[in-house]
């Protein structure tokens, strides 16, 4: 009998651990990923920028809709829109923009332009591979009360803005919540916050970082930069979704492959061979049982076995 290598693979079994704080994580990314979207940003004296590919764009970005009487019965918009105009127009222009991870590079654009209109300093912290996460604040110190952060890319593919105009008057939108909702949330609330005299211009500034979806680099040179410049803050608030509740920890994760090599042989023979699978299920049985740490706030960890792979044939 021909003795074959039985190779058994069973990967991305991920175990997901609930852990409060974020451990770092050693990631690695690839410089020649995608080029269109190394392009520096060179703020001019009036702190706007021109567009790389139409640099007389008179809008530098600007909203397209003013947020006139006019759009109210816009059936394009949601029927919230008379609440806040402006809150609405700044979410529908950014959904309009298409940002998957890595093409970022029009929103960094309007972005930069809205703050800057909006009379905010920005600071641009490059990512090694030439993108730009955008640092804002009213005041005159970078560190500030509390930080408002979140990511301004996308995972594909893009859809574009759809207002429902259905009982529960939704948007729809590559986006729409994940997380340009935020930003226009914190944003707009900030601003509003201002206006009303109740928090002051050194108690809030804004982090948005690209590559949340994808890696995370955004993030960790934001954090790096930040850092280092010794700015800080004494609350951060991370908008995601998280079904309208503040939520105050988040899981880790961790994926792992396990692969497991025996030795194929007829089932008549069981004795010629070592059973792959078996030793897998055994394996995977102990990885449903074993006691892992749970966590006070997040609770229990939890483990999904993600693939399995391992066969050669029904008799073999
Ligand atoms: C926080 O920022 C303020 C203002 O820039 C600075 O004076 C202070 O040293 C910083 N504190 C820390 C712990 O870095």
């Amino acid at each position: 009998m021909v003795l074959l290598n039985l190779i058994a693979i069973y990967s991305m079994l991920c175990i997901v651990t609930k852990i409060a704080i974020a451990q770092p994580v050693p990631y690695e990314f690839n410089l020649n990923i995608n080029n269109n979207f190394n392009l520096n940003f060179e703020l001019q004296p009036d702190g706007l920028i021109d567009h790389p590919e139409n640099p007389k764009d008179p809008s530098h970005g600007e909203p397209s809709h003013g947020g006139d009487d006019d759009d109210y019965d816009d059936p394009t918009l949601p029927r919230a829109y008379k609440k806040n105009p402006k809150l609405f127009n700044l979410h529908k222009e950014m959904i309009h923009i298409e940002s998957i991870s890595g093409q970022e590079y029009e929103m960094s654009y309007y972005l930069i332009n809205y703050l800057r209109k909006e009379g905010l300093n920005i600071e641009l912290i490059p990512t090694p591979d030439g993108r730009n996460n955008i640092y804002a604040w009213y005041g005159d110190s970078k560190s500030t009360k509390v930080l408002l952060t979140t990511h301004f890319d996308t995972v594909p593919p893009f859809f574009e803005y759809r207002a429902a105009r259905d009982e529960e008057d939704r948007i729809y939108g590559r986006g729409a919540n994940d997380d340009k909702g935020s930003i226009a949330a914190q944003l707009i609330a900030a601003e509003e916050l201002l206006k009303a005299g109740e928090i002051g211009k050194n108690d809030v500034s804004f982090l948005f970082v690209v590559s949340e979806e994808v890696g995370g680099i955004g993030m960790r040179s934001a954090d790096a930069y930040l850092k280092e410049h010794g700015v800080n803050w004494t609350t951060v608030i991370y908008g995601e979704p998280t079904e309208n509740k503040l939520a105050v920890g988040h899981k880790g994760i961790y994926y792992f492959d396990l692969g497991v090599t025996g030795i194929a042989s007829h089932s008549g023979y069981p004795e010629l061979g070592i059973d792959a699978n078996a030793a897998l299920v055994d394996i995977m049985y102990d990885l449903n049982h074993y006691k892992w740490p749970s966590d006070k706030l997040l609770g229990e960890t939890t483990i999904n076995i993600g693939l399995f792979e391992g066969d050669y044939g029904v008799q073999v």
